[in-house]
């Protein structure tokens, strides 16, 4: 197993759930969601308890599920209420009910342990929420591996070989991380940009003019193995005036392949009219870019399982301290002992 499973992983963006089904593979397990008359939203494992037969390819009465091959009806909890052949379920005819919170854009499920969901929360989002932000966001299924994406994502120094039109003109490197901060399950860093004019996409997002020099402050975290969150603020003599966040639910469909919910979000007093759409478009160039290096280097791994030690840089001090929180998780759940 390549990534742990007591987490929260985002399953869907709350658009997507809706009256009828909306099938996902998570952490390798099939999950039906759909949405209930109270507008709640149910998450169950998609494999009839009778044969191996998708409930998601049957229908729905109302809340129930009634699988396609024989009938078999089942309620939001996962438990088998009709057999059409029969007067009576079998005892304990069940079907894996998953944990759910939605707290739009993101529709998160517990694919843990059963009862670990109520020792933590999912984590916040709160630039999805309101309080002035906005947000756009698209989902992308890559065939990499959860780890892979977490470590492209804490360091961005690639942005020069792969992405050289995002860079403010006159950058010729990126200033080293300025503070790397670790707890136990989480990894945060900082750094500050040199003053510089604004790059074209910059100046675009923004409405201002592309002579004037800003700073820019750039965060990063590893929120927790289903969450990355990047900020860039671009600041005036007077203070911020754009603030972007991007937004990543990362969330395992296998050992190699990965679920990617981007959410972009901005507020500031420095914001064009057609924000949502350039910054969409500008994001969605730069995704695409960096999943065809993240399948490239997934199917590297496939290909040559030869263990070997690659060599660090300053730069991956973030994605390491990363890698090793996700290893120590991933070697709890085994129950094996780790360094
Ligand atoms: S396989 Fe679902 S009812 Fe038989």
């Amino acid at each position: 197993m390549s990534y742990p499973q007591d987490c929260w992983y985002v399953a869907a963006t709350s658009d997507e759930v809706g009256d009828g089904f909306t099938a996902r593979r998570i952490v390798d397990r099939p999950v039906v969601l759909l949405r209930l008359a109270d507008g709640s939203i149910a998450a169950l494992e998609d494999r009839c308890a009778h044969r191996p037969y998708p409930l998601s390819a049957g229908h729905r009465e109302g809340d129930l599920v009634v699988c396609g091959y024989h009938g078999c009806t089942y309620d939001a909890t996962g438990r088998c209420v009709r057999v059409p052949s029969q007067d009576n379920p079998p005892s304990g005819a069940q079907v894996r009910a998953f944990p759910v919170v939605e707290r739009a854009p993101f529709v998160w499920v517990w694919t843990g342990t059963p009862g670990g969901e109520r020792l933590r929360p999912p984590p916040a989002t709160p630039c999805l929420q309101g309080d002035g932000w906005s947000s756009v966001g698209e989902r992308r299924d890559v065939a990499a591996n959860l780890m892979l994406l977490h470590e492209h994502y804490l360091d961005l120094t690639n942005v020069f070989a792969m992405h050289p039109e995002m860079v403010p003109p006159g950058i010729e490197a990126l200033p080293p991380l300025e503070e790397v901060e670790v707890s136990e399950v989480a990894v945060s860093y900082k750094r500050e940009l040199p003053k510089a004019p604004l790059a074209p996409w910059e100046a675009q997002v923004s409405g201002l003019d592309d002579v004037a020099s800003y700073g820019r402050q750039e965060t990063g975290a590893f929120v927790s193995p289903g969450l990355h969150r990047q900020t860039y603020t671009i600041t005036g003599s007077d203070g911020p005036v754009l603030e972007l966040v991007r937004t990543h639910g990362f969330t395992p469909a296998s050992a190699g392949s990965t679920h990617v919910f981007l959410q972009l979000s901005w507020r500031g007093t420095a914001v064009s009219p057609d924000v949502g759409e350039r910054l969409a478009a500008v994001f969605h160039e730069m995704a695409t870019r960096d999943f065809a290096v993240l399948e490239t280097m997934q199917r590297c791994l496939d290909e040559d399982a030869t263990p070997r030690r690659y060599v660090n840089v300053q730069a991956d001090r973030a994605a390491l301290r990363a890698r090793r929180i996700l290893t120590s998780m991933v070697e709890d759940e085994r129950g094996t002992p780790h360094p």
